[in-house]
């Protein structure tokens, strides 16, 4: 096919070049946005005199004609083309004949593919946003089922303190929220219009800038041509906020995929959402969970393909920046087909309550509260604090645990003891006690929980 360009040059284009350069294969999903930005392009130019009426119909009806064929398979992005903008543009000449061939007055690829870009993105944005809503919401509803569940906290992988299972699900949901304001605050940043930025330097047609931009459902222009076509911070911001979005649902998966271990046994995968093994009959794997913290990889990897990408580029265009595309993307793809197999894989786990509670005697997960109970018969945390390490030194030796110790063996240990030990050391008062703002109570979770249904009400009412 001869090139739209071909006038400048006394050579057909080698064949590997073409197949070098096109985006169509990857960028043909923004073919919605090409066409939309397109109709709002050609009714600025019409209303500001550029084209006539009958031109701008012609368009218009064109280009919707094609956005129906493209939509119901009567129209194949085939070889030949270097990207979705000149697919469309072709095909719509093809079509209409001139009045095509006026569409890109005032416009350069440059200033349409940055526009594409920001709507496609824009878009994406509130899909992952609302899958990000779903999940919050399982977690919520989950956690409100286990506020009374207790079972040993971790630090260093070793029984810290006992928290509930409702404050841990409650941690995560939090992490969401946060990675929910990051989407938005990107989304918020990046809600300009390059359209008008022309090829870099604007154009010398009187055109509406704002007319487009509110048209296109943007907040304003950019503000500056050269950085209008080559600003691509968005696409960096949204791999970096899809990045720890990954980080965290990695973190989650990888909690999961322990506690479905024999060795935790806390948790039971739902069959609908477990693998099994080609040779060991017995094996029921969390293929959901490995694959999630697998696939972080990818989305760092993007993360890392876009900063590198961008970092030595001069301005304006250049084409190294149709390689964002790809790597923008892979990151949706693949953080929207995490979510939307993590929620019902979590939602349909088996908690073992009971193995939590198991779990939660042993590793003298109250001795902090042992020595909290001495403190507050008056004695300096400091020696409470040593007077229990030699308990527990004691206990250990003895394989026992704190609470299987007599009231005589309390007393060796410090006078201050009386029998109301045992209650202070009961897993279900070490936990209510701690009802302070953040921690695992029930009534302090539930309080948690309002929060973050609040915090879902209000995402939804501004949808
Ligand atoms: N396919 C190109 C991209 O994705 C579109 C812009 C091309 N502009 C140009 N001057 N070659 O970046």
């Amino acid at each position: 096919m001869a090139k739209m360009w071909a006038g400048r040059f006394s050579k057909e284009a080698d064949s590997k070049l073409d197949s070098f350069n096109t985006s169509l294969p990857f960028d043909c999903r923004m073919y919605k946005e090409d066409i939309q930005g397109s109709l709002a392009h050609s009714e600025m130019l019409a209303k500001q005199g550029i084209i006539s009426n009958e031109d701008k119909e012609a368009i218009h009806k064109g280009l919707k004609d094609i956005l129906q064929d493209i939509e119901a398979g009567k129209i194949r992005f085939s070889d030949g083309y270097e990207d979705i903008h000149m697919f469309i543009e072709e095909t719509l000449t093809n079509r209409i004949g001139d009045a095509g061939k006026r569409l890109h007055t005032a416009r350069s690829r440059n200033d349409q593919v940055a526009t594409d870009m920001r709507l496609y993105v824009k878009k994406e944005i509130k899909e992952i946003e609302d899958l990000l809503l779903q999940f919050l919401k399982t977690l919520t509803k989950n956690a409100k089922q286990y506020v009374d569940t207790i079972l040993p906290g971790y630090t260093h992988l070793q029984r810290a303190q006992p928290i509930t299972l409702g404050q841990w699900m409650m941690a995560y949901a939090n992490m969401l929220k946060r990675d929910y304001v990051r989407l938005e605050n990107t989304y918020d940043l990046m809600n300009e219009c390059p359209l008008g930025s022309g090829a870099l330097a604007t154009t010398t047609y009187p055109i509406d800038r704002f007319m487009t931009s509110s048209s296109l459902g943007f907040k304003q222009p950019m503000e500056n041509s050269l950085d209008g076509v080559s600003d691509r911070d968005y696409c960096i911001e949204l791999c970096s906020d899809l990045s720890i979005l990954m980080m965290h649902l990695s973190r989650l998966s990888e909690e999961v995929i322990s506690w479905c271990s024999l060795e935790f046994h806390f948790l039971e995968l739902d069959d609908a959402y477990s693998t099994g093994s080609s040779i060991m009959p017995q094996k029921k794997n969390p293929d959901i969970c490995e694959l999630i913290r697998g696939k972080s990889g990818r989305v760092y990897g993007s993360l890392m393909t876009l900063l590198t990408m961008l970092k030595g580029l001069p301005l304006a265009y250049n084409k190294d920046m149709q390689e964002d595309k790809e790597a923008v993307f892979d990151c949706i793809d693949t953080v929207k087909q995490c979510l939307e197999i993590i929620n019902p894989m979590f939602d349909t786990l088996t908690v073992c309550k009971e193995n939590m509670a198991k779990a939660a005697l042993h590793g003298y997960i109250n001795a902090t509260d042992c020595a909290d109970y001495l403190v507050k018969k008056g004695l300096p945390f400091r020696d409470a604090y040593h007077v229990i390490g030699t308990l527990v030194g004691y206990c250990s030796k003895q394989n026992k645990s704190l609470n299987d110790c007599t009231l005589a063996e309390f007393k060796q240990f410090h006078p201050l003891f009386e029998s109301d030990v045992y209650k202070a050391l009961d897993l279900k008062t070490c936990v209510q006690q701690r009802n302070v703002l953040g921690g695992p109570s029930s009534q302090e979770v539930q309080r948690q929980i309002q929060v973050i249904e609040c915090f879902i009400k209000g995402c939804e009412v501004r949808e």
